[in-house]
């Protein structure tokens, strides 16, 4: 296994096409209904409304919530999720799908009646990078609207932790994973290697993501939210 630090920049190595076919899976159409639910109930808007989905990854969320009537938004810098997005969702004009870093989301101020950021995809950036995402958030927020986080929080993941763990696909190929924990920053290594079934080229991702406390998210947020 690697052991070099990961970089917090290269995300698109992580969220490829080998994160697709091993977390695909688990993401399945009633688990992705039960969230998509919750989150929009958290941000109590009505069907109809406008709402961003960001990110979206390959839009299971922006699928259901655009069933359900809610005019959907779908942003991602991944063009493998957002390939395997436009697969899902067929090639009609909405839901919308646009590639984007989420630094820097290109809509016009108060664009949306809600913004939903899930499935732990916040923390990513260090701090300033991540205040950044907020301020872009905020941005493009109507007065008053919610902004919906859903990420892994600290105390969960310290029970749940793992240092290593593996997973092999039905269809072949294997992941092996090594994870570090820092309870006190609130971070999280891991480092990743995978082993294709056959014939394919061998594969490695390191990653960096901040898991804070419950209230972390709360005080990262709250120099950007504070004036609402
Ligand atoms: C854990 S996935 C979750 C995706 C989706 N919310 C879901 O629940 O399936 C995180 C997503 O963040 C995207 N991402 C990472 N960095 C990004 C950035 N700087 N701008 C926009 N999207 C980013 C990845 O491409 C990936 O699709």
């Amino acid at each position: 296994m690697d052991r070099r630090l990961p970089k917090m920049a290269d995300w698109d190595d992580v969220f490829d096409e080998t994160y697709l076919r091993f977390y695909g899976p688990f993401l399945d159409d009633e688990r992705t209904r039960v969230e998509a639910e919750g989150a929009i109930g958290l941000a109590d808007v009505e069907p109809g409304a406008e709402v961003l989905d960001c990110p979206c990854g390959f839009a299971r969320h922006t699928a259901v919530l655009a069933e359900l009537g809610y005019q959907m938004t779908g942003v991602d810098r991944s063009a493998v999720q957002l390939e395997e997005a436009r697969r899902r969702l067929g090639s009609a004009d909405w839901p919308r799908l646009v590639r984007a870093d989420y630094r820097e989301l290109p809509f016009d101020v108060a664009s949306f009646d809600a913004v939903l950021n899930l499935f732990t995809s916040l923390g990513y950036l260090e701090r300033d990078g991540d205040v950044a995402v907020l301020s872009e958030f905020r941005r493009v927020l109507r007065p008053g609207a919610a902004l919906v986080i859903d990420t892994m929080h600290r105390d969960r993941l310290a029970r749940i932790f793992q240092a290593r763990d593996g997973q092999s696909h039905p269809g072949g190929g294997v992941i092996l994973r090594e994870h570090e924990l820092d309870a006190v920053t609130g971070t999280v290594s891991n480092h990743q290697l995978h082993i294709p079934a056959e014939g394919e080229r061998a594969s490695r991702a390191s990653w960096c993501t901040y898991i804070p406390s419950p209230n972390g998210w709360r005080w990262r947020a709250r120099p950007v939210f504070a004036s609402r």
